[in-house]
């Protein structure tokens, strides 16, 4: 039996025809069992083989553009330009959505009550369709600012809050599970899809995760924490083997879900696409289930990502208990492996019971009543909050900013015209609007320089015009170059008292950056930049850059140039609005960066590792800088990044006091007081740092690891706020390979407080006496071949 959900009155209809089946059961037949009226185990005992290999297999993906499957005869793959997909299941196409544009869906199997959820992107917004056939009805979806700005808050109170608005979508949109947030590392600067993750730091990237997952899902919606794990790159994502030590397993790429699911229990994780070690991480027993179900005790269930892995019956035995999208395909495998042996009732049935488990909690289960009518206008403001709290100001001379308002403002680069909301792919929102940083000066009062705004405007919609339409969905096109302003620089120096040049980035899903042209600037940017500066610098008026970016690019060879340097990232649809807000001093910069910015490429330990070998086409990628990622490595090998881990400034200043330890020795656990200031003239919130050097003994250990953060309340010119932050034994450890536990090593820990990884305010210490295993784990991950991992000595 087929059942759909078209709204909210079909979810109703359903659960009268449950109780009907309930009805026939009283009047003589044997009840059929009943999700949430019949215990689970009820449940799964009723429910036949075919059945359960449905559940555990979702209903297909109705590929945009292509026809539906023809009846009774096989569908063919789907070649969507250089990727080959497997046929999809009819279903897909035959059964209405109860959400256009949601990316999946699972099966209902309506005569156990077991109703289909719903499962949509992504990390900085719900990604659905904004129209539907046939109705005026728009179905937008606000864009958040993407998950870099966020890290960058490093306020994991604003960061719930847009995780409160971001599920209210969710829940009003009719959809159960949204596929985000997205957590990988940021090991190299070039990743396509950085601006979907947080951080190159666990500790940072779990936090957010947890925050914004416990704001989501505190709208009775659930996550799904991705991609699960070490996926770091978008070169030969589907086929990658990422060889990765044990040790920089545990330390770096495990760190953040660990933190996220301990802290905030995600209703799903998703795996990634990539191997590791040599085996697809959907398909990893000792990942899925050893690591994340039993040793930190993950309650939810988890899927594939879309396509992911290529054996369904080697990913129902490693615990990834429901694959994506799904084709029949699947389930024919998993009854025959039933059938024969090779795959255990007793493990499908895990499967099946993890998701009911979660089908139980879903809005589509409960019969809520979406209103398709979510608060925009109210999301818009938290969007534009949560945007000015991470932007980050790296340069200031001469207090180039903030600019009073009412000034004349000349508005150079394209991006300022067609500022970058958000990357693309997977990650990228159906919004109603982006508000350009030309509309947030205009907005905000300032005198924008008419005729050259008139300039730009009518230069992109000539070169937008002449753009080539995308082939498919990871087709696009190329940037436009920058517009040539040397004769008219001078004319707008006359005209106005101070210029803006925005410097955009794009990138996402399908794949990485470039050096060339991308993580370096372009000829004819680094010429604007020139030709801009040396015209204002000349009549003493001041040059800001904004840059609008998804991941670090190189600042070092051009920003002698400028007088400021506002780190705009990709901040959701409110943009121009949220940077004006800074320009103008309404709000204080107190974002902190939560990712290196290199002086050049070649100093990025994992240039020489990316994407992989071989050079053309990458099978195979070998994470030799182990656990020296980001300030782990820069700081450690003595390497001067052009601006470092947690650096930010302020229109303000802060200064830390006291700063002192609870106790001299260590005893299960230790606390750190700090007491910090605003010295300076203007209100502004302060990000404290607090940084473990720990005493080496036989394992080589980075200089410092971040180990708290927690950032201030505004401080009015003159107060202070006092902070205080506790050590756990396990914040001590390192990960003992040989021996798969984490100790904490005997000897003197420094406890540093800083307002950067390199700006170190104040420095105590306190003593462990003796050396403590933390926690036992299991043998796991262990790569086929030795590592020649880097060396610090
Ligand atoms: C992406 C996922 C996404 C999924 C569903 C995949 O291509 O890697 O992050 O959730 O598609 O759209």
């Amino acid at each position: 039996m087929k059942i759909s959900y078209k709204s909210a009155a079909s979810a109703a209809m359903f659960v009268l025809f449950s109780s009907a089946i309930l009805t026939a059961g009283a009047q003589g037949k044997k009840p059929v069992p009943q999700l949430g009226k019949s215990t689970l185990k009820q449940v799964i005992d009723a429910m036949t083989l075919q059945e359960k290999s449905k559940l555990v297999v979702g209903m297909g993906f109705k590929m945009p553009g292509f026809p539906p499957p023809v009846k009774g005869k096989k569908a063919a793959a789907i070649d969507i330009g250089g990727f080959t997909l497997p046929p999809s299941d009819p279903e897909a196409y035959e059964i209405p959505e109860k959400v256009p544009g949601a990316a999946g869906r699972t099966h209902a199997i309506a005569r156990l009550g077991i109703p289909s959820i719903t499962v949509s992107d992504g990390p900085a917004g719900l990604r659905i369709e904004p129209k539907r056939p046939g109705s005026d009805k728009t179905y937008y979806a606000t864009a958040f600012p993407v998950a870099t700005l966020l890290a960058s808050t490093w306020d994991t109170a604003m960061v719930k809050k847009v995780g409160v608005a971001f599920g209210n979508e969710v829940r009003e949109y009719g959809v159960d599970i949204l596929l985000a947030p997205a957590l990988n590392i940021h090991r190299n600067p070039l990743g396509g899809r950085n601006f979907e993750y947080y951080s190159e730091d666990p500790l940072v990237a779990g936090s957010m995760t947890a925050a914004i997952v416990k704001g989501i899902q505190s709208n009775g919606v659930g996550t799904s924490i991705k991609h699960y794990a070490a996926n770091n790159q978008e070169t030969q994502r589907n086929s990658i083997n990422a060889i990765v030590s044990e040790r920089a397993m545990r330390e770096i790429y495990l760190k953040g879900f660990s933190i996220a699911v301990k802290a905030s229990q995600p209703w799903t994780v998703m795996s990634s696409y990539n191997k590791l070690n040599g085996t697809f991480t959907s398909q990893r027993h000792d990942l899925l289930t050893t690591i994340l179900k039993d040793e930190w005790g993950f309650k939810g269930f988890v899927m594939t990502d879309w396509f992911g892995g290529k054996d369904a019956v080697a990913q129902m035995n490693a615990g990834n208990d429901l694959l994506m999208p799904g084709n029949p395909d699947q389930s024919d495998a998993i009854v025959a492996a039933v059938k024969d042996g090779k795959l255990s009732m007793a493990q499908l049935d895990a499967n099946v019971e993890r998701l009911l488990k979660i089908i139980l909690k879903s809005p589509t289960f409960k019969g809520y009543k979406y209103s398709d009518a979510p608060d925009l206008e109210g999301h818009a403001k938290v969007a534009r909050m949560a945007a000015a709290d991470g932007m980050i100001l790296l340069k200031n001379d001469g207090n180039a900013l903030p600019a009073s308002v009412g000034k004349r403002i000349a508005v150079f680069g394209n991006t300022s015209y067609n500022i970058i909301a958000g990357g693309t792919g997977s990650g990228d929102v159906n919004k109603a609007y982006t508000i350009s940083l030309l509309q947030g000066l205009n907005n905000a009062g300032y005198k924008v320089q008419e005729t050259l705004s008139k300039n730009y405007q009518d230069y992109l919609a000539d070169a937008k015009m002449k753009q080539p339409k995308p082939k498919n969905f990871f087709d696009h096109p190329a940037p436009i170059p920058e517009m040539d302003v040397t004769s008219i620089a001078g004319t707008e120096a006359e005209g106005a008292d101070e210029a803006v040049i925005t410097i955009g980035r794009n990138a996402g899903e399908g794949a990485d950056r470039k050096v060339e042209n991308d993580y370096n600037l372009t000829p004819n940017e680094k010429e604007l930049i020139n030709n801009v500066s040396n015209a204002f610098h000349a009549k003493g008026k001041k040059v800001v850059v904004i840059l609008n970016i998804g991941g670090v690019i190189e600042v070092a060879s051009w920003r002698d140039a400028v007088d400021g340097i506002l780190l705009a990232w990709q901040p959701g649809l409110e943009a121009g609005n949220a940077i004006a807000d800074l320009i103008s001093g309404k709000v204080n910069p107190s974002g902190r960066l939560a990712t290196t910015f290199a002086m050049s490429y070649a100093d990025e330990p994992t240039g020489k590792n990316f994407p992989g070998v071989p050079e053309k086409k990458p099978d195979h990628v070998i994470y030799e800088e182990g656990i020296y990622v980001g300030y782990r490595y820069f700081d450690a090998f003595k390497v001067k990044p052009a601006y470092e881990f947690g650096y930010g400034l302020s229109y303000t200043k802060f200064k830390f006091s006291d700063v002192k330890v609870s106790s001299p020795d260590f005893k299960g656990n230790i606390s750190i007081k700090v007491t910090v200031t605003n010295t300076g003239d203007v209100a502004g919130k302060e990000v404290v740092q607090l940084y473990l050097a720990a005493p080496v003994k036989t394992i080589e250990k980075p200089e410092d690891e971040l180990k708290a953060f927690a950032k201030t309340g505004l401080l009015a010119p003159g107060e202070s706020q006092f902070m205080v932050f506790t050590l756990h034994a396990s914040d001590l450890a390192s990960f003992y390979t040989d021996k798969s536990a984490w100790i904490a090593d005997a000897g003197e820990y420094k406890v540093k407080i800083g307002s950067s990884s390199r700006n170190i305010e104040k420095t105590v210490s306190f003593n462990l006496a003796k050396t403590m295993v933390t926690e036992k784990v299991h043998k796991a991950l262990v790569p086929q071949q030795a590592i020649n991992e880097l060396k610090n000595k």
